[in-house]
């Protein structure tokens, strides 16, 4: 039995993104953390650690957000995409297929995930700052939306598509100068940025595809960064964005479609209070609704691309605890059985999360510890000086808010395979990405015949 009481730290079911844990956390009897009804513990018996674990309702109330406050505050048609360089898979792309919601890809892997569980190839965006011919040619025979980055894009293109072909559907990603910090942001002319055309860039090049047969741009794009909590950028964004379409209307392009690009944040630690979806998709939707309105313009489909806010919060790690070593008067560390190959966010960026273990998550701490992984690198710890209650080795611990740029950053330093990914929902686990072996780690060597003959 479950007790019905929603786990301490689910302070918004609607919006994923203000809570540290899955929005189907709950305690049972027994005081041991569940997640989409199934145990975590018994997820870490079953499949082994570390392990990814993905909640399927949250991951589907996060798009059903985004698209309930896109139809309540915007005017005109809307499109959510999923960013899915947060972390693409054959079964997440499938659920945002099953949610309706669209896809923004950046490689011909992240193509090719999309293509194969039947993406519709219209709500396909192909961005990269660094396309490659192959990579261009595969996007237009499939028909999908190429986000112009470059001039090398519109070079490449350029030789692509012979003449009297059928045009390629394009947007124009710009840099709006717009830059975000967390708790601030400034405006530049120029931002220091290797994405998107520069904005004193923008009305030559618009001038340039018009004279192009095979170019049918049909939308911009702009973004300003990511895990951003204030909305204030992202108004002026609208704003930005409503200028070069009037620009872009005025030489002729026919823009159906204003791309503002991701960037919420989530609560990875309690002191994160980052804006609700709702919020963030009413500021973006009233700003872009005046900005139209105050130089005239119809209102333009506006799409919106989060990746971390839709399937950060879903996702958790579990690690088995390992070895010990206390250090008298320092410190204390634990290992665990992962560590930066799994989630490389720590030691990239000095990333905050929150632990627990998971078969007693509300006792209180009891002692002061390192969380290290297993990796040959000082550097490798996933939490420094972190409250725990008493523990063992051998117990299971979760790392909340993994969901993003954790599986899709991952790596295999050290030859450490990586770990599997189950997605849960309704009390029932399904397997959605196999646990890689350390034999499997071999499958690209090439090993010359004059070693083997040498024995
Ligand atoms: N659209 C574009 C063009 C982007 O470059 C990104 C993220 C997104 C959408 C999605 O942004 P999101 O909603 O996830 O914030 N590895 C870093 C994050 C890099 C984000 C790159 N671009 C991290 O782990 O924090």
């Amino acid at each position: 039995m479950t007790i019905a009481r929603p786990f301490d730290f689910i302070q918004d079911k609607a919006s994923p993104n203000r809570n540290i844990f899955p929005i189907t956390a709950e305690i049972d009897q027994n005081g041991r953390l569940k997640v989409g009804g199934c145990l975590l513990s018994s997820l870490a018996q079953q499949y082994g650690t570390p392990l990814y674990v993905l909640d399927e309702s949250t991951f589907r109330q996060s798009c059903k957000a985004y698209k309930d406050a896109l139809n309540n505050y915007y005017n005109g048609e809307s499109l959510v995409l999923y960013a899915s360089k947060a972390n693409s898979s054959l079964a997440i792309t499938s659920l945002a297929k099953s949610e309706g919601i669209g896809i923004d890809v950046v490689s011909e892997g992240e193509l090719i995930t999309a293509l194969k569980v039947g993406m519709p190839t219209e709500k396909i965006f192909f961005h990269g700052n660094n396309k490659s011919y192959r990579e261009l040619l595969f996007a237009y025979n499939n028909e999908v939306n190429i986000v112009l980055d470059n001039q090398h894009d519109i070079d490449l293109l350029g030789k692509i598509i012979q003449p009297g072909n059928k045009p390629a559907k394009l947007m124009l990603r710009f840099t709006p100068g717009i830059e975000c910090h967390t708790h601030e942001y400034i405006r530049t002319g120029h931002l220091d940025s290797k994405f998107g055309f520069d904005l004193d860039r923008l009305e030559d090049t618009l001038i340039q595809l018009k004279q192009y047969s095979w170019a049918n741009l049909t939308g911009l794009h702009a973004h300003i960064g990511s895990q951003i909590f204030e909305l204030a950028p992202h108004i002026d964004l609208a704003e930005v964005l409503a200028d070069a379409l009037k620009k872009a209307l005025g030489i002729g392009h026919p823009i159906s479609d204003l791309n503002v690009g991701g960037g919420l944040g989530i609560k990875y630690i309690s002191s994160d209070d980052p804006p609700s979806i709702n919020n963030w998709v009413e500021a973006v939707s009233n700003s872009l609704e005046d900005s139209c309105k105050r130089r005239s313009l119809n209102l333009p489909r506006l799409l919106c691309e989060p990746g971390r806010s839709i399937v950060a919060p879903a996702g958790l790690t579990l690690y088995r605890i390992g070895s010990r070593k206390e250090i008298p008067g320092i410190r204390t560390y634990i290992s665990v059985d992962g560590g930066m190959s799994d989630n490389p966010r720590p030691i990239t960026y000095e990333s905050a999360y929150t632990a627990c273990l998971v078969d007693k998550p509300l006792s209180e701490p009891q002692e002061t510890i390192t969380i290290a992984g297993k990796h040959c690198e000082s550097g490798d710890v996933l939490l420094k000086d972190y409250q725990l209650p008493s523990f063992s080795s051998g117990d299971i611990l979760s790392i909340c808010g993994t969901g993003a740029y954790n599986a899709s950053m991952s790596s295999n330093y050290n030859r450490i395979p990586k770990p599997a990914t189950v997605l849960v929902g309704s009390g029932k686990s399904e397997l959605i990405q196999k646990r890689e072996l350390p034999e499997d780690l071999l499958r690209y060597d090439m090993l010359p015949d004059r070693f083997i003959a040498e024995g």
